[in-house]
């Protein structure tokens, strides 16, 4: 089975999920479009009635393509699930985001939501988290952080874009895409650095979402619940 024919397979069984009458929250990324896609036929099939809140202009622009109703930050506690990717997942459910640079927004959407379903495909479980973590740093901060990263023993590494230019996320904030060696204590990680003054958000998240799909490249699709 094609890679997309296997997110598509993954997104349409995800929907299990949809109540009506909810406001749910999307995450950034390819996986998140395709699942985006998923549901506005599913909405318009079953005429619910859904409210979506966007993790960046990404997915935003796919929400708004889609015709769905968008709303702003206003309705952030009202939030009834999101549904998001991921980069890598551990066998303890410890993910590393961020690989588009929507951390911050995907981070305060999980953390405000009752619910929060996890797609992605078989090849980002992994039994430890072996990427660079993105840090988003106020540019302000950025040589400061940078030490204090260095200091910790991380390999801190600035995102640039494919000309070399600095990356700038939608909140106008730089990345440190970083490495820690081995991530044993993943909790306590991502509590000191994101206690680093001008530390905007950290792309590792502890927090356990209700369920995270798996899609296999065979085309079947495992549910997980931590
Ligand atoms: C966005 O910043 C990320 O957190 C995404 O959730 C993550 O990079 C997964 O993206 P893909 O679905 O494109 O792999």
């Amino acid at each position: 089975m094609g890679s997309s024919d296997v997110l598509q397979e993954m997104a349409l069984k995800a929907l299990e999920n949809v109540k009506n009458s909810s406001i749910i929250g999307l995450g950034s990324g390819s996986t998140v479009a395709v699942f985006v896609k998923a549901l506005a036929k599913h909405v318009r099939d079953n005429k619910l009635n859904i409210k979506v809140i966007p993790t960046s202009l990404q997915i935003k622009l796919e929400a708004e393509t889609m015709g769905f109703n968008i709303v702003d930050d206003t309705f952030i506690p009202s939030l009834d699930i999101v549904f998001d990717g991921a980069d890598q997942i551990d066998t303890k459910f410890n993910m590393i985001k961020g690989g588009g640079g929507a951390l911050l927004k995907e981070k305060v959407l999980i953390h405000a939501s009752k619910h929060t379903v996890i797609l992605a495909d078989e090849n980002k479980y992994v039994n430890e988290l072996q990427r660079a973590i993105p840090v988003e740093v106020h540019p302000y901060a950025r040589t400061y952080v940078y030490e204090r990263l260095k200091k910790w023993g991380a390999i801190p590494t600035i995102r640039s874009n494919d000309k070399g230019y600095p990356f700038v996320t939608e909140n106008s904030n730089l990345i440190l895409d970083t490495d820690f060696g081995e991530i044993n204590d993943a909790v306590s990680i991502e509590r000191e650095v994101k206690n680093i003054a001008g530390v905007m958000e950290v792309g590792l998240f502890t927090k356990h979402a209700s369920r995270y799909y798996k899609a296999r490249k065979n085309g079947n699709v495992e549910v997980l619940i931590p």
